[in-house]
């Protein structure tokens, strides 16, 4: 996460469908309330099977209605929190439609005819649903469509998931850099503590040669669900095991056995939650943003963590929020645990903000 792009206030504008609108799906009750987190995740909508159907001319009936909703919002997003604008939203509508229809292009061209029937992966009214959900509730794009596309992956994602972030990908270059210097590490058990959706430990069970192998853990029940079901879409089970606990609690029978650790844990201070932006802030689990007062609750203990669960010469690399944070936990190392590791550096990520604390352990 990056915490300018987060920490942002937020409002949600509530009258953005006008009586046209509303006209246009009146036969159908539509409701802007989404299920609670399931406990059984879903294939990203792009990936289900085409069993629906509906007219083109339904569905471009269904498009106009979602265009007029999009251009609705103007700036209001952005001038109230940052949030995306038409033209981002008019993007997203593009990007549902492609996953959403089996073949999207008829819709895009007049000349075909209006009775043509059009295979879909989802409901038409449940399309109506989703895109008032994008727009009214703030619902993230990625929880509409049930994915996010990161590094080479396409990773399933739901409410009570954190959607993984770009500059997270860097952990899995960093772990990529050092176990290609090193066969021990390479075939080394690692750790990915608050997994998530399974992002960053998925990306390391691929760059692990054949001994090598990962355990990803999360106190989240619906994140421990949603990675496990990553981690077998990717055909990895036998090299990523995924447990639920508290931080290292699952791990007490690997301590001093653990040759890399990384995580990307909760780090926004609490004072901040309220100001994010809505599609974060109102969606996206607080148990995943949440860092204590300052932020540096869950670093701390972590670091404390690493001096215990690493073998000698075992690497680490965690995310931050920026530098404030990278030079109090450089400080806290350098200071509680002076004798137990080195080589400690702060790695800024692709926007140039120091991002990541990396070292070895002695
Ligand atoms: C910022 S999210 C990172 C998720 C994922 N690694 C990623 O980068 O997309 C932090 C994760 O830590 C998990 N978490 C929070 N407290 C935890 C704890 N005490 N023990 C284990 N995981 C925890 C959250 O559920 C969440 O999945």
């Amino acid at each position: 996460m990056n915490l300018s792009s987060l920490a942002r206030a937020s409002s949600l504008s509530t009258s953005l469908a006008s009586r046209t609108l509303h006209r246009s799906i009146a036969r159908r009750p539509i409701s802007c309330f989404y299920s609670p987190p399931s406990i059984n995740p879903k294939t990203p909508l792009f990936l289900r099977p085409p069993i629906f159907t509906a007219t083109l001319s339904d569905l471009q009936k269904w498009q106009n209605w979602a265009k007029t909703l999009a251009s609705s919002v103007g700036s209001s997003f952005t001038d109230s929190d940052n949030g995306p604008d038409s033209e981002i939203l008019h993007r997203e509508l593009n990007w549902l439609v492609q996953d959403a229809l089996e073949n999207p292009n008829p819709l895009f061209h007049m000349e075909s005819k209006f009775e043509t029937v059009m295979k879909l992966r989802v409901d038409l009214g449940d399309l109506y649903t989703l895109w008032k959900q994008r727009i009214e509730t703030r619902r993230p794009f990625q929880y509409v469509v049930g994915c996010e596309h990161w590094r080479d992956l396409v990773l399933s994602v739901e409410e009570g998931v954190l959607i993984p972030r770009p500059e997270t990908e860097l952990i899995v270059d960093l772990v990529y850099d050092v176990v290609n210097k090193n066969v021990d590490l390479m075939g080394g058990l690692w750790v990915d503590l608050g997994t998530g959706s399974g992002a960053i430990a998925i990306g390391i069970g691929r760059v692990l040669g054949d001994g090598g192998r990962v355990i990803a853990t999360d106190l989240s029940p619906v994140a421990v669900q949603v990675a496990s079901f990553n981690v077998k879409r990717y055909n990895l089970q036998d090299k990523i095991s995924v447990k639920q606990g508290s931080w290292f609690d699952p791990l007490t029978e690997f301590e001093g056995r653990v040759a890399g650790l990384v995580s990307n844990p909760p780090y926004i201070p609490s004072g901040h939650i309220s100001g994010l932006q809505a599609e974060v802030g109102r969606h996206e689990p607080i148990l995943a943003l949440d860092g204590g007062e300052d932020g540096m609750s869950d670093l701390l203990h972590l670091c404390n963590g690493a001096a215990l669960m690493l073998k000698s010469g075992g690497f680490f690399a965690f995310e931050t929020n920026g530098e404030d944070q990278c030079r109090l936990f450089v400080d806290h190392m350098e200071s509680v645990h002076k004798n137990s590791f080195y080589d400690l550096k702060i790695v800024p990520d692709f926007a140039g903000i120091q991002r990541f604390v990396t070292g070895i352990r002695l």
